[in-house]
């Protein structure tokens, strides 16, 4: 089978993740821990590559994507050498790319703007993967736009509303392109845990009264968070964690604070409440402590994967199976174990 070519928008600390993962497991082919599927179809890893990507800052505009993910502000952990990949990391539009907080940390780059399309269209990109801060929503919708307009499938990791929001998804659909998203699931993150335990819990008979999940992190977008998406991330979360639970329960989850000497490390603080037989109280209190780029890489691999083998069996518009087992914010949200064989019986269609 060909390789999977793809194209980047933000090369962010999320990126970075993806772009090492891909060296690492392309090096490491007998050690493959770490990764949720070694084939998605007949897809591997390593069938992934990266041909195109844009920013908007100084730094990293004009750098090979090699060099790019590891330009100030990222602060993602360095688990992987990448050699240099001759990919140009070119100009994007900015429009709402650089929120207020980010301001004196973001140097935008004085390159004049590329024509997107036309770098995909070059690049052979089949998929455009959006990985803007989730603040960015008008540059989230234009880079949408440009991957209609070059042919290219989107893959939507921030919680702008594309897959979720019906004109959106009908674009891609007359476009027959496909569409999935929104805001990506981490491979071990506090919700995914938040849910389990609340399943487990509920289906033991004990009736949760209250539970919080709270986060700190110290990544450039825990501070977009901080001042464009908290309520917006609060209201994804608590209702991805409150789906968990067959009964009404006090729920709030959702991100708190911005942590500068975090680096791009991320805890969890987990607690709930409730009683189980006889009325006994039972309390849980726990933290997980994760990297948020890393968190992100095992999952887009499947994703990326799975995409393409959409594509290649011509499926277009929104593809509900991926989105609903990797993503916090599907067009339509199943729980768990549901959506994890939804994805399972969608890899294995003939
Ligand atoms: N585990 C994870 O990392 C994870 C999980 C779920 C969702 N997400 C989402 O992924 C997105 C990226 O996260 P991140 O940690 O990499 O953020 P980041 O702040 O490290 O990276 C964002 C990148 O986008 C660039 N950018 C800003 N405006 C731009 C524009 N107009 N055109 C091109 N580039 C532009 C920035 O310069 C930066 O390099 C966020 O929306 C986040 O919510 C990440």
């Amino acid at each position: 089978m060909g390789k999977i070519r793809v194209a980047l928008a933000g090369v962010g600390n999320c990126a970075s993740g993806l772009t090492q993962g891909l060296s690492y497991y392309r090096e490491e082919k007998k050690n493959l821990l770490g990764l949720r599927k070694l084939t998605v179809g007949d897809y591997f890893p390593w069938d992934i590559e990266l041909v195109s990507a844009f920013d908007i800052d100084a730094r990293k505009v004009g750098q090979d994507l090699s060099h790019a993910i590891f330009a100030e502000p990222n602060n993602a952990v360095k688990f992987a050498q990448v050699p240099k990949l001759n990919v140009p990391v070119h100009k994007g539009r900015v429009l709402d790319g650089v929120g207020e907080y980010l301001k004196n940390i973001v140097v935008v780059a004085p390159a004049p703007e590329v024509n997107v399309p036309q770098i995909l269209k070059q690049s052979g990109a089949e998929i455009l993967i959006n990985l803007l801060p989730s603040g960015a929503t008008e540059a989230t919708r234009w880079y949408a736009e440009k991957a209609l307009e070059a042919d290219c499938g989107f893959i939507n990791v921030t919680p702008t509303s594309i897959a979720s929001d019906p004109e959106w998804a009908e674009r891609f659909e007359r476009a027959k392109l496909p569409v999935v998203g929104d805001d990506l699931v981490d491979q071990i993150g506090a919700t995914t845990l938040h849910r389990t335990l609340l399943n487990l819990l509920s289906t033991q008979g004990v009736h949760v009264s209250e539970t919080y999940q709270l986060d700190v992190g110290g990544g450039t977008e825990s501070l977009d968070t901080l001042e464009r998406t908290r309520e917006t991330k609060r209201k994804i979360k608590t209702e991805t964690v409150k789906s968990a639970l067959p009964y009404e329960a006090a729920v709030v989850a959702g991100t708190t604070d911005y942590v500068d000497f975090m680096q791009n490390r991320r805890d969890s603080y987990l607690s709930l409440k409730g009683t189980y037989f006889g009325g006994t109280p039972l309390e849980i209190e726990l933290r997980l402590s994760t990297v948020d780029a890393t968190n992100a890489g095992a999952v887009l691999f499947d994703v990326i994967r799975a995409v393409k083998l959409g594509m290649d069996r011509g499926e277009v518009g929104i593809l509900s199976a991926i989105s609903a087992y990797a993503f916090k914010h599907p067009p339509i949200r199943l729980p768990l174990e549901v959506a994890m064989k939804g994805f399972e019986n969608f890899i294995s269609q003939a």
